[in-house]
């Protein structure tokens, strides 16, 4: 592809942006959820998504429900899919529109049954709760290495020297990378973490597709590492199985840059995200500080309060009937994670903040149904080891300067949050 025909994209991906923005200024939730200067302030958009019966049609051309019962339900709706009926994964797609160098397969999260049920329950036994509860000590040891490194200055940044380390030295020590170059990976997880809301730009465009180009690099390598030498990790099992044709080399590299990126972009999100909630409720981070052991449950709060994950989206099969509304087979169907966390039919005063709330494990931030995430119970882990760590070693939150949130809408984090020791 040459410079004319990138040139090409980078206007379409204007006109887009264009057009979206046009939608917004006439004061359309969704289009305002994803267009700048709006997407400031998420959740007068997810109110507005829960209004009424909860299920709006957007000027996009497509449907958003905002209300905790009907996203569950949906979410759970095996009439509805990832893609639409005929296979296709409808815009916007979270891959570059520019020719990779390498064929490149979809995730699992990203296909329907039978794929996507066949390549998940390969992925499934590394990420159970048992397993998980195994991997304790060692998230414990690497918390309180990176806290130690990061307290041994007088300011930090807890993104990037600690809310994004952790989860990148967890899920790459689970896979078996060796050689980890944290910041490589963190630039990697933000480009990948935004083309969930699509494909922004030419230069976005070129950066997504360096970083899959790169991480394909970076898997096969160790795919051929592994096979001559197998070991304890993920990916010598996944190897395995290709031995076996139970999947192609195509989805093993696509389901190894799936469990490496989701594993941890979302995860160090989860971490900032709480920081920052309890720096603005100093009477709460007090409590946590006084008993660290309310850090499992102040996770599942946080999940609620800000989730990482704010929007997914689904295609119907068949003509549907969503609260009354009759939604046509393939129209897209938002479902607002972050609306239905902060759902008043389920959740009390949902804008308070309050790590003692009773069902605050009722939250949709891990989604439901066949795409529930398959690393629930390690975010879980990490986050509550990450949490309890900060409240004994960190009990002053100080943060200096301004911090600054993502320009995207389906992930939600901090880019840099400083504090002071
Ligand atoms: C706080 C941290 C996390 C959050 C908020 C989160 C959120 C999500 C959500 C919302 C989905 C489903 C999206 C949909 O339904 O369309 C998902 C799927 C997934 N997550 Fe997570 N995740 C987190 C951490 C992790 C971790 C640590 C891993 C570890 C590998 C992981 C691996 C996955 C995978 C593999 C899927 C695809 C599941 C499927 O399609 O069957 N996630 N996650």
């Amino acid at each position: 592809m040459g410079i004319r025909d990138e040139l090409v994209v980078g206007s379409r991906l204007a006109l887009t942006r264009a057009a979206v923005w046009g939608i917004a200024a006439s004061g359309d939730p969704l289009a305002r959820l994803v267009a700048a200067p709006w997407r400031k302030d998420p959740y007068t958009w997810h109110a507005a998504m829960r209004a009424g019966t909860g299920v709006h049609r957007s000027k996009t051309g497509a449907v958003t429900v905002g209300r905790h019962a009907l996203v569950a339900t949906l979410l759970r709706d095996r009439r509805l899919g990832v893609r639409t009926a005929d296979g296709a994964q409808p815009e916007p797609v979270a891959r570059s529109p520019l020719p990779a160098a390498h064929e490149v397969s979809p995730t699992f999260l990203e296909q329907d049954a039978p794929d996507h049920t066949r390549l998940r329950a390969l992925a499934r036994p590394a990420f159970g709760p048992a397993k998980i509860a195994g991997y304790r000590e060692s998230v414990e040891k690497t918390t309180h290495r990176l806290l130690d490194d990061a307290l041994a200055r007088p300011t930090f940044d807890l993104i990037a020297d600690f809310a994004a380390p952790l989860p990148i030295a967890v899920i790459s020590d689970l896979l078996g990378v060796p050689e980890v170059d944290s910041a490589r990976f963190q630039h990697y997880g933000r480009v990948l973490g935004a083309s969930l809301d699509g494909v922004r730009s030419l230069s976005h465009a070129r950066a997504l597709r360096d970083a899959t180009g790169e991480l394909q690099r970076l898997f096969t390598r160790l795919i051929a590492e592994r096979r001559a030498a197998p070991g304890p990790d993920v990916v010598s099992t996944l190897v395995r199985a290709l031995d076996e044709d139970k999947l192609t080399e195509q989805e093993l590299l696509a389901t190894c840059e799936l469990l490496l990126i989701a594993g941890f972009e979302t995860t160090s999100n989860l971490i900032g995200n709480a920081v920052h909630t309890f720096a603005a409720h100093p009477d709460q981070w007090a409590e946590l500080t006084a008993t660290p052991d309310l850090a499992a449950k102040a996770v599942d709060e946080v999940l609620r309060y800000e989730s990482p994950v704010q929007l997914t989206q689904r295609f119907p099969h068949e003509d549907v009937e969503i609260a009354g509304k009759r939604v046509r087979e393939g129209t897209m169907v938002v479902c607002g994670l972050g609306a239905a966390n902060r759902d008043p039919e389920v959740f009390t005063d949902p804008d308070t903040f309050d790590i003692h709330r009773e069902n605050s494990g009722e939250q949709l931030s891990f989604s439901s149904g066949a795409h529930y995430c398959l690393g629930a119970p390690l975010a879980r882990l990490e986050g509550e080891i990450a949490l309890s760590a900060l409240a004994e070693r960190v009990p002053d939150l100080k943060p200096v300067g301004r911090h600054r949130w993502r320009k995207t809408t389906v992930i939600r984090g901090l880019t840099e949050y400083r504090l002071a020791r």
